[in-house]
């Protein structure tokens, strides 16, 4: 939804975006040029491989002026923001790119055996086969439940914690092997995708805390916006989903005096309007060129500064 993006970010000349999740730079060459002559374009990515990438971006743009943080995007923009700097747009792509779940030695794929790490920042954390090593399995299968949707978490969970003991997970190939045992065969012979697949998820984001770390970046990103900036997220989970959703709903504010009064008297304040109202989701085109697009989930909102009674006071 590339053109979608640019639309409700709505870059101007000599305005400053963060883009707090760089990745290859797709976004940030559809962006920066609209900045031109005299913004700036900062790029945020906890990955160090994008760092190169984003070197290659900055001089493709100069001479628009640029900066990378590498870290992870709620500890940027509070960087950022004790560094006095003020945004006009932020977006955020979250999850894991495709070019990290391309590259088979990060272990982020079930279709390849590799080192099980997973971690997007492979210099800090801790990677996913010591994550295996260290939950119980009523953790194991609440991670699955709840972040993958596995239907047979509790199965995968138990034979998890049965082998883990004489044989520690340290590969992708292994883990496939023992989810793919504790699935009764009707689930593993079933069309549709890998059986593996969810557990991954699940532990992917488990590893690099990606509900943690939207949660907190979603206030951190309003805190470093101007009056009148845009925050714009991409997302592509529910859960995800409904932690923005949520968010912006409550940044809308809810007036929550007794019926019947002709004024709010309870002081619920408006500090974000919808850009898009609800939900803006990929065209069938975009989904038939890029089928990752299709779980995409867009939704952005500008700040209102200074805060303002809900419906300007109106009940
Ligand atoms: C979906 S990709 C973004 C793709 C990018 N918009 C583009 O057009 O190329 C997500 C990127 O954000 C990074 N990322 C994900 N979560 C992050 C976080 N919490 N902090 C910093 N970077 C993060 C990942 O390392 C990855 O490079």
């Amino acid at each position: 939804m590339p053109d979608e993006v640019v639309r409700l970010a709505a870059p101007a000349p000599g305005e400053t975006v963060v883009d707090g999740t760089f990745g290859a730079g797709g976004h940030a060459r559809l962006l920066a040029p609209h900045l031109a002559p005299g913004g700036t374009y900062v790029g945020v990515d906890r990955d160090a491989t994008a760092e190169p990438r984003f070197e290659a971006f900055a001089r493709e743009v100069a001479p628009l002026a640029t900066r990378f943080v590498r870290a992870p995007f709620p500890d940027a923009f509070a960087q950022l923001a004790e560094d006095g700097v003020s945004a006009d747009a932020v977006i955020l792509d979250v999850g894991v790119s495709s070019m990290q779940l391309d590259e088979v030695e990060r272990g982020f794929s079930y279709a390849h055996d590799a080192p099980l790490d997973m971690r997007m920042d492979q210099s800090a954390g801790e990677p996913a086969s010591e994550l295996l090593a260290r939950l119980d399995e009523g953790e194991l299968a609440r991670t699955f439940r709840e972040l993958g949707e596995e239907r047979h978490a509790g199965r995968i969970a138990r034979a998890i914690v049965r082998t883990r003991d004489a044989d520690p997970f340290t590969r992708s190939g292994q883990l496939v092997d023992v989810i793919l045992a504790a699935l009764p065969p009707a689930v593993r012979f079933a069309p549709g995708g890998h059986p593996a697949r969810r557990v991954f998820q699940a532990l992917r984001i488990a590893v690099n805390d990606e509900l943690g770390m939207l949660d907190r970046g979603l206030d951190a990103a309003l805190e470093l916006l101007v009056p009148g900036g845009r925050l714009v997220v991409m997302s592509f989970h529910s859960l995800e989903d409904r932690i923005v959703k949520r968010r912006f709903e409550a940044w809308l504010g809810h007036c929550t005096c007794p019926p019947g009064l002709p004024v709010c008297v309870c002081g619920a304040v408006t500090v974000a309007e919808p850009v898009v109202r609800g939900l803006s989701r990929p065209t069938e085109a975009e989904v038939a060129t890029n089928p990752r697009a299709a779980s995409t989930r867009l939704r952005a909102v500008r700040r209102v500064e200074p805060p303002r009674p809900v419906n300007g006071g109106v009940r």
